[in-house]
């Protein structure tokens, strides 16, 4: 008897496991109803390092206000800010996801406030367009998440863009 309940037993977990591996391979389970971003696995890993960069440098930035460092606000700014390779960059990342690229632009020229904001040495002017920037920021998160897709079918997807 406690071996055919043992029996039973395995089997329910069994089947349980087998309707996890279904449910991962045809639908994933999330709830995360976010836009996708469609990214190859390598841009993704590339556009999250982007992103570990930008964190780090609103790290430097809550520094540098404690210690009323504008040459590290500058610094830090800059690094949030625009340039020639930061717009190719956002461009060639939003490809596939219409609205994108012009969110991040907008989060960079924000952020180029605040390297001005340094050069006057105005804290207070520096730190409020930390602030906006960080709303640009949570506003795109917001939004998008990565969605990685294979090489051939991101070609596909931005060959018209
Ligand atoms: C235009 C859109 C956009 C903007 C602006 C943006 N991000 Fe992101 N960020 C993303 C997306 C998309 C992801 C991936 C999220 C996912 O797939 O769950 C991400 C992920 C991250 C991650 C996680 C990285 C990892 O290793 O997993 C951090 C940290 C982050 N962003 C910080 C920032 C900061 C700080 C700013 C502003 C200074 C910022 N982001 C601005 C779109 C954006």
């Amino acid at each position: 008897m406690k071996f055919l309940f043992l029996i039973i037993a395995a089997i329910s977990v069994q089947n349980s496991f087998a309707q996890m591996d279904h449910n991962m391979m045809s639908s994933p389970i999330s709830s995360d109803t976010r836009k996708p971003l469609p990214l190859t696995a390598m841009m993704a890993e590339h556009q999250k390092q982007n992103m570990r960069g930008h964190l780090e440098a609103i790290r430097d930035l809550t520094e540098a206000f404690i210690s009323k460092n504008f040459k590290q606000i500058e610094d830090a700014g800059k690094r949030l800010g625009t340039s020639p390779e930061m717009n190719m960059m956002c461009d060639h990342m939003g490809r596939g996801a219409p609205g994108f690229t012009e969110m991040a632009l907008r989060m960079h020229s924000e952020a180029d406030k605040i390297t001005d904001a340094g050069q006057k040495k105005n804290l207070k002017a520096a730190m409020v367009a930390t602030n906006r920037t960080l709303q640009h920021c949570t506003a795109c998160h917001a939004v998008y998440k990565q969605e990685i897709i294979s090489e051939v079918d991101w070609k596909k997807a931005t060959e018209s863009k």
